[in-house]
């Protein structure tokens, strides 16, 4: 199941403030040029003027995120239609110091897609097609801006399916998720975009075109280049071309949605999956109550763990499992022998398992919902983190304490900002989404939560980051998860490739 996420843009009333009013300590680097009626002149002659946006009205949804956190002041949004383009316009951009923002489908949830002053919006979203697909090797060349929907469907055409799977899928773009070193559902079982991927098309800021779409699985030449722009998040290059290795589609899936009393019993459950489950074992997330109360407010259909009459069941924790598989039978037998197991052993009170395709869809709701059911009240503070799994939970606890501490929350009480703090993520990938679900931004609630989580984080050697990156919400973090030899290392490259800066600045590096 996808969300339409633009489509639910206008849902609240509330008008976002400039990003440059939200931090005013942040000032616009006068070192910048400013577009001229000349620098619009020269991208109508070259893009054409409908991909030459310059209308306030359609500039908007450039300027926004998604969770209507971050907004920028570009008064230029450029639509290339090829690579060719996109190295004309960073050759113009680094001649006279123009600063730009990549942006993919917007999707993303650090604000790195979203500029800070007057930067030019470079959106991927005409550079969107689909290149070649190898029946053979599963080898499938696209444009950056290919949507991931739109991929993993062609991918099902042919019995591939896409090594990557998230909520966002319907909107956020294969540069975009390559850009971001995505994670998602799919992780546990495929692993991360830093194996899958075979080779990229990348454009760097002086407008040279890096072309390496190779098709190799083994390459050891040298420095394996691609692997520095997968998660650069838009600061060193612009990512055109994308090829990936795609495994074969499972034919057998099964989604089972379990309710537990404990944490305790999550860990165990998970523990027994990849035992007794083993290869079938697709996906493991879980969830707590407090997530599940959120999204039933956004989904408004009952749970599906309710009894009947209810609207909402009543345990502590929920896991969805997902296997897949080639063999139906071979599956569901493994799949019911395990389920008994767990029920016996108390560790899973209750579970419901798929029957159909829409079943398995609903279910999935319930996992993919939260994300946009977080923002429902009025916005939310989102924290990606990597922590080891017996203490993953306490950081969800001991930060509803200090929001409690600080009288700064209720479920029912609207004059408190926060609404409430719900706990969930990839359990199979050891990491936790800690979203803080608040009525209105709000200075008070931002200096409780950092840099409280990130000190957490950085003495259980987590990371502050699993898979949405830093941007500009972490920009002033990432010495918690990074040593100061790797900062440095990390800037060295930057001001190697980028020396005039104009590659998505104000943003982590
Ligand atoms: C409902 C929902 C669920 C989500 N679930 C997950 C999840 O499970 N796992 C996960 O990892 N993320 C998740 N995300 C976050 C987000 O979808 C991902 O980060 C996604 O990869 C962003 O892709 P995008 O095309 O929208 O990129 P954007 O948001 O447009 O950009 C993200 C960053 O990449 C840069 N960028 C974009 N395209 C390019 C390009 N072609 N070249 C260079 N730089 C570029 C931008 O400058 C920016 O810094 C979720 C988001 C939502 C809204
Ligand atoms: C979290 O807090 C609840 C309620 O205070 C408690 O019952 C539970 O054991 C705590 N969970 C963990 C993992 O500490
Ligand atoms: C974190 O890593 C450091 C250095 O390796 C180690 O000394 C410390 O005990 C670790 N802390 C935890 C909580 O694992």
């Amino acid at each position: 199941m996808s969300f339409k996420l633009l489509a639910r843009r206008f849902y609240s009333s509330k008008i976002v403030k400039l990003t440059s009013e939200s931090y005013p300590n942040i000032k616009r680097d006068s070192k910048y040029g400013k577009i001229t009626p000349q620098t619009i002149e020269f991208f109508q002659n070259l893009l054409g003027s409908s991909s030459t946006i310059t209308d306030n009205d359609l500039l908007s949804s450039y300027n926004e995120d998604q969770m209507r956190k971050y907004k920028g002041q570009s008064q230029l949004c450029l639509k290339p239609k090829t690579t060719e383009q996109v190295s004309q316009i960073l050759k113009y951009c680094n001649e006279f110091k123009l600063a730009v923002v990549p942006q993919g489908g917007n999707t993303g949830l650090v604000g790195g897609s979203i500029p800070v002053f007057d930067e030019i919006i470079i959106s991927l979203s005409n550079l969107n097609k689909i290149r070649s697909f190898d029946q053979v090797s599963g080898i499938l060349k696209v444009d950056a801006g290919v949507v991931l929907e739109t991929a993993d469907s062609y991918l099902a055409e042919q019995g591939y399916i896409f090594p990557l799977d998230l909520g966002a899928k319907g909107s956020c773009h294969i540069g975009g998720n390559v850009a971001t070193n995505a994670g998602g559902l799919r992780l546990l079982r495929y692993g991360s975009l830093h194996g899958s991927v075979l080779g990229l098309e990348v454009v760097l800021p002086d407008g040279t075109i890096l072309n390496s779409m190779n098709s190799l699985r083994k390459d050891n030449t040298g420095y394996d280049l691609k692997q520095l722009f997968i998660g650069s998040e838009g600061t060193i290059g612009i990512i055109t071309g994308v090829s990936i290795l795609c495994p074969s589609r499972p034919k057998a899936v099964n989604i089972a949605f379990l309710g537990l009393d404990s944490y305790e019993a999550v860990q165990k459950t998970f523990q027994r999956a990849k035992n007794e489950l083993c290869e079938i074992l697709s996906a493991f997330e879980f969830m707590d109550k407090e997530s599940q109360l959120q999204t039933l407010k956004f989904l408004k259909t009952s749970h599906p763990l309710a009894e009947d009459g209810e609207e909402f069941p009543d345990y502590n924790f929920y896991v969805l499992i997902e296997t897949s598989g080639s063999n139906k039978e071979h599956d569901d037998f493994k799949l019911e022998t395990f389920l008994e197991s767990v029920m016996e052993d108390e560790l899973v009170l209750n579970g419901v398992v798929s029957q159909d395709e829409s079943q398995l869809k609903t279910l999935w709701n319930w996992r993919e919902g939260i994300s946009e059911a977080s923002t429902f009240d009025g916005g939310v503070y989102k924290y990606d983190v990597s922590l080891p799994l017996p203490v993953m939970y306490d950081l969800v606890n001991e930060t509803r304490t200090r929001l409690q501490d600080a009288d700064l929350i209720s479920i029912d009480d609207s004059t408190k900002p926060v609404v409430d703090v719900v706990g969930y993520g990839h359990i199979g990938d050891g990491n936790l989404h800690l979203n803080v679900c608040v009525r209105e931004y709000n200075k008070n609630v931002e200096k409780v939560l950092e840099p409280f989580i990130y000190k957490w984080i950085q003495n259980k050697n987590g990371s502050i980051s699993a898979e949405h990156g830093l941007g500009f919400q972490k920009k002033n973090y990432i010495g918690y998860s990074k040593s100061e030899i790797e900062i440095k290392m990390i800037k060295d490259l930057k001001n190697h490739y980028d020396p005039n800066g104009i590659l998505n600045p104000y943003k982590y590096v």
